[in-house]
């Protein structure tokens, strides 16, 4: 029986009973070094997936999978030092992983998170929040498509708005280089995202793809200066939620049967009606992206500065 069934039939993730299926699983998780991330990464650990962590510091990577280690009694954990936020380094951290593990049933993106108040490039000339939350998503896995048809369950799940952002069209100025605002980069990452779900859905039916909004989560990306720390721990905690409950909730994506798509916080689907619009736009965002990817290329020209 196929596991997607096996699934069906036996109990949820929660439950005992499913430990072997999801004991199953090999899961790589971006960002498993702190917030929601890492939630993901113990809940799992927890029922035994075998993980492997990437993230951009040998130090915290150690910690994050001892945090695991104290949660589960499984060993097969490891980790992948990798700075996602340039193109050479996401495909160098995707070697490592296609080194390790011939067959991929989980992705999850969730590196990303604090952007600093003044526009920021990195090593390739892009913005951040840019580079970091979209492009390193599009390149990691498109990188990691053989490992993922291996699997007969392949999900690869990015953390964004759920489908809650976009409007149905590519945003211009895609590196905020005519405005720049640390919170609005982040909502047009999210913008990107569910386009970038759309697009991938299209282009690669055999893989699950999925968009999950966590809501307003307390982390270090939402906690970033005292009076938010203040409030989110008083007021706050009442409508928001905890990287624990996001991490289940990822946990849950990455290994029981759902369907591709787009997924609110406790799962919930309320997917917008855009997202069954115009495919032009994703197309469009594809097209921009890999025009820009060529840019990059070595002997294309200068690669700093270059724009959308
Ligand atoms: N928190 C929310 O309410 C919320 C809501 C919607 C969407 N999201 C999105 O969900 C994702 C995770 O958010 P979070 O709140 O859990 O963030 P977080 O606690 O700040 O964790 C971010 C993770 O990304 C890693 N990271 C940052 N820069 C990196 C780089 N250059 N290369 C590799 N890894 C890097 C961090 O590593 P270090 O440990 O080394 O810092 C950390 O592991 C983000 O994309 C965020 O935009 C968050």
């Amino acid at each position: 029986m196929r596991a997607r069934e096996r699934y069906a039939a036996e109990p949820g993730c929660g439950d005992p009973g499913k430990e072997d299926i999801v004991n199953e699983r090999t899961i790589v998780i971006t960002g498993a070094t702190d917030g929601m991330g890492k939630a993901a990464a113990i809940a799992l650990a927890r029922h035994r997936a075998r993980l492997l962590l990437v993230g951009r510091d040998r130090a915290r990577c150690e910690a994050a999978v001892a945090d695991c280690l104290a949660h589960s009694r499984q060993q097969r954990l490891d980790y992948v030092v990798a700075d996602l936020s340039t193109v050479d380094a996401v495909r160098s951290g995707a070697a490592e992983i296609l080194a390790r593990i011939p067959r991929l049933d989980a992705l999850l993106h969730l590196a990303g998170g604090t952007f600093p108040a003044q526009r920021t490039l990195t090593g390739d000339g892009l913005e951040l929040a840019f580079a970091l939350q979209y492009l390193s998503r599009y390149v990691l896995t498109e990188a990691l498509l053989d490992p993922l048809r291996a699997s007969e369950d392949p999900r690869v799940i990015v953390v964004a708005g759920g489908g809650a952002y976009a409007k149905g069209s590519v945003p211009d100025d895609l590196q905020s280089e005519r405005d720049y605002k640390w919170h609005r980069v982040i909502a047009k990452s999210a913008v990107l995202n569910d386009l970038l779900t759309r697009d991938q859905s299209e282009r690669h039916p055999e893989i699950g793809f999925y968009n999950y909004g966590p809501g307003l989560v307390r982390t270090k990306t939402t906690m970033r200066s005292p009076v938010a720390r203040i409030f989110f721990q008083t007021l706050g905690r009442l409508f928001t939620r905890s990287p624990e409950q996001a991490g289940a909730d990822l946990a849950r994506l990455a290994t029981e049967p759902h369907e591709a798509g787009f997924y609110g916080p406790d799962l919930k689907r309320d997917v917008p009606d855009w997202i069954h619009g115009d495919p032009a736009a994703w197309r469009l965002l594809r097209q921009q992206t890999e025009a820009l990817l060529a840019r990059l290329e070595p002997g294309s020209g200068p690669q700093v500065r270059l724009a959308a």
